[in-house]
């Protein structure tokens, strides 16, 4: 029998059917399948899914709660409450489900629980929703919601955010993000001497964790166990950049203990670290012919890297919790969209063109004052036209440039297009979106929704693919699902 169980009651054994869809409009992430461990329970309920079908002749019956028949009938008694958005402050916790109405239907948007991201509301503006819709019971929840938000609400009004009231703090955010760069602790064992100073940073405020030339501790930060679960970035001052970049260099000609899958995974890392090192010197130099020609030499590394051994792609992809950092970003959006790629099938070309174009979508960052980039609060309608043109900067930066090739040169132009035509900077539609401009828009806001700031909350990885599946007029369908499917191979892994 299939029933409707909530996801506190499961158990291991129990065969999953399907999980509860109103929220999520993307169940193909899970196939059916048979829960065989506690870590799988805890997944679903980071994903903040509640409700699961179960199938109890396929695996172990657990209690249910609520008939699904009953669910649907409570749910057309439902009164909702119209809310401009307005009244709602960007990066706070909204502590109520928020609707959108389409064609007469209140459609679940976003989760009780999950940040009202920047992106958030620049997706609901840019579609031109005005209004979201909250069940009238949970009213009461909107009015604590307005008093406890009011100190947020008054800082975003001048254009500023929680913790970075005075110019003072603001400076001292953006010296953090120029001064520092964040490192993956994989490339650090135990044992080793660090060629390198290693940071953290609380509430932007560094402090040292290694000194240059001191033992790696086996300790909550290095350990093997340890570093796929600590939240803590590990950062370098950026004068010690060519030293880290000699010691990658060093790491991959030399030899890496482990077992075969270990020593790919961190080659594959080292790569990674390599590549950033890279984009920061493109972004630091946008118009420097050599810093092109770096960065797609770095490129060709990741794809090897990645043909090479196909499991060491998901330790790239894997989601981080680093301050944004545009170069990391660029990264990131480069290493989704070859997965996507290949996913796709796509040719060598294709995914070289794809590639590079990825990491150099945002090269016109560099050319937008990065006080503006950095800002954490909301910018004005004036700062957000700045930013937005970045697009053509980075036109402008690479059109004359003959070591990229044309159709490099589509992520950069259309990421920020949508197939429904409320995109920027050239409001295509439907067709006019190239497939490249298809990848590359669908990974670009992925990984913002799901990278924090020290001032924003990010979503996780399901929780940003369910947010996606609701603008389904804004992405190439067939496109979106297999990005899914592929961030699912790691999700329940
Ligand atoms: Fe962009
Ligand atoms: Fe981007």
């Amino acid at each position: 029998m299939i029933k409707k169980v909530p996801v506190e009651n499961l158990r291991v054994g129990v065969f999953l059917e399907k999980i509860d869809q109103s929220w999520f409009a993307t169940p193909f992430l899970f196939t059916k399948f048979k829960v065989t461990t506690e870590k799988q329970i805890q997944k679903l309920k980071d994903y903040g899914i509640q409700e699961v079908y179960i199938d109890t002749e396929k695996g172990l019956d657990v209690p249910d709660s609520v008939e699904a028949a009953e669910v649907k009938k409570e749910k057309c008694d439902i009164q909702y409450t119209e809310l401009p958005i307005r009244k709602l402050v960007a990066d706070t916790i909204i502590p109520f489900n928020l609707y959108i109405k389409k064609d007469n239907d209140y459609v679940p948007y976003l989760r009780q629980g999950l940040p009202f991201h920047s992106r958030v509301q620049f997706e609901l503006e840019s579609n031109k929703i005005h209004s979201v819709y909250v069940d009238s019971r949970y009213m009461p929840l909107f009015e604590k919601y307005e008093k406890d938000t009011r100190v947020e609400r008054e800082l975003s009004r001048k254009g500023l955010a929680p913790g970075f009231e005075t110019q003072e703090k603001v400076e001292r955010y953006n010296n953090y993000l120029n001064n520092y760069m964040p490192v993956d602790r994989n490339v650090f064992f135990p044992g080793m001497e660090t060629p390198v100073s290693l940071y953290k940073e609380n509430d932007t405020e560094v402090s040292l964790v290694l000194e240059k030339g001191k033992s790696i501790p086996e300790n909550e930060i290095f350990s093997k166990g340890a570093k796929a679960n600590s939240k803590i970035n590990l950062l370098i001052h950026v004068l010690e950049n060519e030293a880290y970049r000699n010691f990658l260099k060093e790491l991959s000609a030399g030899k890496i203990s482990g077992d075969a899958e270990e020593v790919a995974k961190i080659r594959a890392v080292v790569v990674k670290e390599n590549s950033k090192l890279v984009t920061k010197d493109l972004l630091d130099n946008p118009r420097s012919g050599e810093a092109v020609k770096e960065a797609k030499n770095a490129v060709g590394d990741i794809i090897q890297a990645v043909l090479t051994n196909p499991s060491s792609f998901y330790g790239l992809m894997k989601i981080n919790t680093y301050d944004y950092y545009t170069y990391v970003h660029s990264v990131n959006v480069c290493t989704l969209s070859i997965g996507l790629a290949m996913a796709m099938n796509l040719d060598k070309t294709q995914l070289s063109d794809l590639a590079v174009g990825s990491l150099m979508h945002d090269i016109g960052k560099s050319l937008v004052p990065s006080h503006l980039i950095n800002k954490p609060g909301k910018l004005t309608d004036v700062e957000f036209v700045q930013v937005k043109n970045h697009v053509n900067f980075g036109l402008e930066v690479l059109k004359s440039n003959t070591d990229i090739s044309k159709n490099a040169i589509i992520p950069l132009v259309q990421h920020h297009e949508k197939l429904n035509g409320m995109g920027y900077p050239n409001k295509l539609v439907g067709d006019q979106v190239h497939m490249y401009g298809r990848i590359s828009s669908i990974v670009d806001v992925y990984d913002a929704l799901t990278t924090e700031r020290s001032y924003k909350k990010a979503f996780k990885p399901f929780e940003a693919v369910s947010l996606l599946g609701k603008n389904k007029d804004e992405f190439d369908a067939e496109i979106f699902r297999i990005f899914v499917q592929m961030l699912g191979k790691q999700a329940l892994g």
